[in-house]
């Protein structure tokens, strides 16, 4: 009896009745069956880890994030496989709701999993995977012998303006993505893993972040941002395939066969310069955005969800959604019918310990199937010419393959090992 939920464990601490015992001297004991009502909402609580393509990319956005870049120590392509796998079992049974090893474990051993969730439910934990380009080069050399089976496209961002990147958080070997309802299951989750694969992987950077910025699927509503404006009004809607088709996924004329179905992510620590925001005039901050605050509709409209008129003039001629504000340099129209699924959350850490204000800000997630003619073509536009940069500036940046989903018993990026 190794993985149990961690709620039956909760419902064994506080006096239960069955009294099955688990393995090692003094094991907890399973307490009250479940009601069938709650049976159903720990079953809503689950979101499938296995299937067609990673969950945390188009399943609804949770509240919280915890994510995590690592740096391979693994040396042969072997070790990697086999990181790969153990975290696909370890992930497999976080996401469920259970516990990563036996507990309590043996008390001459330090516990396996260890333990912050234990009596927390599922809390719609996904765990979405990805792959850095450095784990097909790094500096000229193919590190792995995996470089051939490198997906198309899978090379460096480049320069972007907008930007002043802090190499000690960006990029990475590989990353994790957490996302619940509840920072201490997608803590726990990032934290176990990183413990697991101790020896092969050792942590880079991580980011915590709340509050999601983007609802990604059309019946979520659209939460705010730390400048207060609505965020994910206009985004792609996971739960339309059409678009996810189009955008996201990686189609079957990808040249590896192991990446189609995948998607690329790119991540960006925006930091916001909140007091000088606060200091901005209501109009002026509208202006900046091209939507009110308050109802998070166009310029040109009344409610949210008003059609975007980029074309509508003022009596006096003027733009009424104007040249430089976000909205029009981010459109579709302004970027040759590109579109990104934003998947961001808000962060804060803290005070900056130079200027003394708060390190607050985005930190940006968006899916693509080309992440050089979506995210990057948008980019140039606005980092060169969006009003918003006055309060923003771009200071992490990493680009990660997402692998496609995973089939029961099967592993991430399995196919990239086959030798077939
Ligand atoms: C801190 C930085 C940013 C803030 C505060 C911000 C905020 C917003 C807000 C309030 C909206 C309007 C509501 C909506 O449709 O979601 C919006 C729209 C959008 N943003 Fe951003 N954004 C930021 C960075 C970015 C970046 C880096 C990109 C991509 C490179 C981006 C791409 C978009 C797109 C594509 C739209 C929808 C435009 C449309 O079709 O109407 N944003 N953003």
């Amino acid at each position: 009896m190794g993985e149990i939920t961690r709620r039956q464990l909760v419902a064994a601490g506080s006096g239960g009745a069955l009294g099955l015992a688990l393995g090692g001297g003094g094991g907890y004991a399973f307490g009250h069956r479940e009601g069938e009502r709650s049976e159903q909402a720990a079953q809503e609580d689950v979101v499938p880890f296995h299937g067609a393509h990673q969950a945390g990319i188009v399943t609804p956005a949770q509240d919280r994030l915890v994510f995590g870049a690592f740096d391979l120590t693994a040396e042969t392509a072997g070790e990697l496989r086999e990181l790969l796998r153990a975290w696909t079992v370890a992930a497999v049974a976080m996401t469920a709701g259970r516990t990563v090893g036996e507990i309590p474990g043996l008390p001459e051993a330090p516990p396996i999993d260890t333990g912050e969730a234990v009596g927390l439910p599922a809390s719609q934990l996904t765990i979405t995977f990805g792959l850095g380009a450095s784990v097909f080069e790094r500096d000229g050399e193919d590190r792995f012998g995996l470089a051939a089976r490198r997906p198309a496209l899978l090379t460096p961002l480049g320069a972007l303006p907008g930007e002043q990147l802090e190499p000690q958080i960006s990029n990475g070997d590989l990353c994790v993505q957490a996302c619940a309802n509840d920072p201490q299951v997608a803590f726990h989750a990032v934290r176990n893993l990183a413990r697991l694969g101790r020896g092969a992987a050792a942590l880079r950077w991580a980011q915590l972040g709340f509050g999601r910025t983007s609802s990604t699927t059309s019946d979520q509503v659209t939460l705010r941002n730390l400048q207060g404006f609505k965020d994910g009004t206009n985004n792609l809607h996971g739960d339309d395939a059409q678009q996810m088709g189009e955008f996201v996924w990686v189609s079957s004329e990808e040249p590896q066969s192991w990446f189609r179905g995948g998607s690329y992510m790119v991540s960006r620590r925006i930091r916001m310069f909140i007091e000088a925001w606060d200091r901005d005039a209501l109009s002026d901050q509208e202006r900046t955005i091209g939507r009110f605050k308050v109802s998070g509709a166009p310029l040109t409209g009344h409610h949210e969800h008003d059609i975007v008129n980029l074309q509508a003039r003022t009596a006096d001629g003027e733009p009424v959604i104007p040249a430089k504000a976000h909205i029009r340099l981010a459109a579709p129209s302004s970027n040759g019918g590109q579109r990104i699924l934003r998947r961001g959350y808000s962060f804060t850490d803290g005070i900056d310990p130079v200027t003394g204000e708060l390190d607050a800000g985005l930190f940006f997630i968006c899916f693509q199937r080309d992440p050089h003619h979506q995210f990057a073509a948008i980019q140039r536009r606005l980092g060169s010419s969006d009003g918003l940069d006055e309060y923003i500036q771009h200071r992490s940046s990493a680009l990660f393959a997402i692998p496609p989903g995973v089939r029961p018993g099967g592993y991430v990026a399995q196919g990239l090992f086959s030798t077939a």
